[in-house]
């Protein structure tokens, strides 16, 4: 079945908001393990959080918290560099995405070169792997990094659906279907095959047409849905999208 991951770090932008400044920034509104343990209990069958290099939303001692606190699995995004590396190996995520990391940006913006940086990124899957945690890359859905993720010996992908999300018409229809062959072309290389960014309450009917699809981590329009029904139900309302119920 199609689970989900619900990245909670919106949250962790509002608060920062506001409390930034405060050193007892962590103790304050919006709290997120209580979010992430209302999408638990809505049925998430993990937490997804990105500790950026300038900690604009995430801060340290939440992905300790989080890591004590949460009942599913801890997917900690990440971009390849040693500082994060070395709270990753502390912390023991169960899962760990790389993505590619560029201070400016908003949110994550383009795929991991996963091709281009195999060296890079090679003793990093080591060190990762050497301590249990499995590993996933966040790539665009293109063949040279696919067959770069089965090469650095990592157990996933997880799709880059930004693109499919930003386009319309025919354009979509395009994206979809490289979507479609890069998760065919993974999963016959043995990947688990997950998905992400930009997914919503009206794109998942054709997200969910994907082969292959194992895990959706989904943020934004869960979070913004939250402001209107509560985070349990913007959870559980994604879940019925997911399963095609809604
Ligand atoms: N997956 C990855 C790797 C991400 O970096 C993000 C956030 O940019 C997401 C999923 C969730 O994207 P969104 O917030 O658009 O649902």
């Amino acid at each position: 079945m199609l689970s989900l991951g619900v990245n909670i770090d919106h949250i962790a932008t509002l608060r920062q908001a506001r409390y930034a400044a405060s050193p007892e920034a962590y103790n304050v509104e919006p709290d997120l393990l209580a979010a992430a343990a209302a999408s638990e209990r809505a049925g998430a069958s993990g937490i997804t959080i990105h500790l950026r290099a300038d900690r604009r939303h995430i801060q340290d001692r939440d992905v300790f918290r989080l890591r004590e606190s949460i009942t599913t699995k801890l997917n900690l995004e990440m971009g390849n560099t040693a500082e994060i590396l070395d709270i990753a190996l502390r912390v023991r995520p169960e899962e760990v995405c790389l993505v590619p990391e560029n201070r400016a940006e908003i949110t994550t913006e383009g795929g991991l070169d996963a091709a281009g940086q195999m060296r890079a990124l090679a003793p990093t899957v080591e060190r990762l792997h050497a301590v249990g945690i499995r590993v996933s890359l966040f790539i665009e859905p293109d063949a040279r990094q696919i067959e770069a993720a089965r090469q650095l010996g990592v157990a996933m992908v997880e799709l880059h659906t930004g693109a499919f999300a930003n386009a319309t018409g025919a354009a979509q229809t395009d994206e979809l279907r490289r979507l479609h062959h890069a998760a065919e072309h993974a999963h016959r290389f043995g990947l688990q095959v997950n998905a992400g960014h930009g997914i919503n309450y009206t794109n998942i009917r054709k997200i969910r047409t994907l082969p292959h699809l194992a895990e959706l981590n989904i943020g934004h329009s869960i979070i913004a849905r939250a402001l209107a029904v509560g985070l349990e139900s913007a959870v559980a309302e994604m879940l019925a999208g997911m399963k095609g119920d809604a």
